[in-house]
């Protein structure tokens, strides 16, 4: 299997230990904006293999996981897709866009490919698509953060509170996940994807709590229906360096990554 992989930061340098480490990867190109990123993380590997230009990479490749923004997914999602790559994306945030998800399912569609959404910093993700093949009356997000990671969401910014002084747990905003992602784009990636395998933007409620005496992200699914009720918790251990981005989110990439270049799958 040949593997190429946008993005060599804290959820890409995992993924790229791991294709190191496996038998059925014969070899894997990585991309980068910042070649010193690809340097340092692939120095010694045997089957890296650094790249500049995407488009001559492609053909040939089995899977392109993205692991690096947004822009990313806009830019190289469909030309993976059409050269008959697999696709995982982990910048989940850039399918919250209507007619830009239409494209890219399409081409997959078109062209026999598959994308793949690991679960990332949540869980129970894969109890929430089997209950929303029944009715479901209600899906909540609710994820608690400590101010510092939320002193940078177009809510603060706006000036809607000041976080600084607050001393108690507050519910900062309750809403539809259309909303929260537009407010809190540091949290799009988790209320996306519970909203795409559940039951969409407008149906998903969203809760942020600021917590002064949170020290990790912590995430909880609710969900109540037909086929029961849910309560998926993780509490996150951010990166070291990398404070937005949860350990449990990179796992998740590795985790995928081996069932695809497996032969038994866990929690199908
Ligand atoms: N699905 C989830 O649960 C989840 C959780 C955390 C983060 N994420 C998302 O995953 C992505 C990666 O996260 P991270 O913490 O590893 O980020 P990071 O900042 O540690 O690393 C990203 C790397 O990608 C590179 N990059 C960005 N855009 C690029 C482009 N267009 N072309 C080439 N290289 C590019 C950057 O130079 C950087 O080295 C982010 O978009 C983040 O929002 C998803």
């Amino acid at each position: 299997m040949r593997i190429l992989v946008i993005g060599a930061g804290s959820i890409g340098g995992e993924i790229i230990r791991e294709c190191e480490r496996l038998d059925t990867v014969e070899e894997f190109y990585i991309l980068d904006h910042h070649p010193n990123a690809v340097e340092r993380i692939s120095r010694g590997m045997k089957k890296a293999r650094p790249i500049k230009d995407f488009d001559r990479a492609v053909p040939g490749v089995d899977l392109v996981i993205e692991a690096a923004s947004q822009e990313a997914v806009q830019r190289y999602g469909k030309r993976a897709l059409e050269n008959g790559a697999d696709l995982m994306l982990m910048s989940v945030g850039a399918l919250v866009d209507h007619d830009f998800r239409e494209e890219l399912f399409g081409t997959a569609r078109s062209n026999g490919g598959r994308i793949y959404i690991p679960t990332g910093a949540l869980c129970g993700l894969d109890a929430v698509l089997s209950a929303s093949l029944v009715h479901v009356e209600e899906v909540t997000l609710e994820t608690r953060k400590p101010p510092e990671s939320l002193m940078d969401s177009v809510f603060v910014k706006e000036g809607k509170m000041d976080l600084a002084g607050l001393k108690t747990e507050k519910v900062i905003f309750q809403g539809p996940a259309s909303q929260a992602v537009k407010l809190f784009p540091k949290n799009v990636n988790v209320a996306a994807a519970l909203s795409l395998a559940g039951v969409g933007f407008e149906r998903t409620k969203v809760r942020v709590i600021c917590d002064p005496s949170c020290r990790s992200n912590v995430h909880t699914i609710l969900l109540s229906g037909e086929s029961g009720e849910l309560k998926g918790v993780s509490i996150n251990v951010p990166f070291p360096d990398n404070p937005r981005t949860s350990y449990l989110a990179a796992l998740s990439a590795v985790s995928a990554l081996r069932n695809i270049c497996g032969h038994v799958w866990y929690g199908v």
